[in-house]
């Protein structure tokens, strides 16, 4: 598992190894718009402040994963122990 921080409120949250980020914010109320969530369509596009991301989508481009500046949060996870999130 891995922490997020939301960095608009600074609250930390645990995501479990078999939960998704989308899945995890959306029990403590944070939604993020999704669509396919399988890192397909694009709908959960989301910047990432900080925190090394584990890109599971086919969604972006190498060039845009290599970048580590936005992430699909239904699917993807964290390589760091903690990732924030432009929300
Ligand atoms: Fe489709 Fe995340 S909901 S890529």
């Amino acid at each position: 598992g891995f922490d997020v921080r939301i960095a608009s409120t600074g609250k930390v949250y645990a995501i479990a190894p078999d939960v998704s980020v989308v899945e995890a914010l959306r029990k403590e109320g944070i939604d993020i718009l999704t669509s396919c969530e399988q890192g397909v369509c694009g709908t959960c596009l989301t910047r990432v402040l900080e925190g090394e991301v584990d890109h599971r989508d086919m969604y972006l481009t190498d060039e845009e994963k290599a970048a580590n500046e936005q992430f699909m949060p239904c699917c993807s996870r964290a390589r760091s122990k903690l990732l924030v999130l432009d929300l």
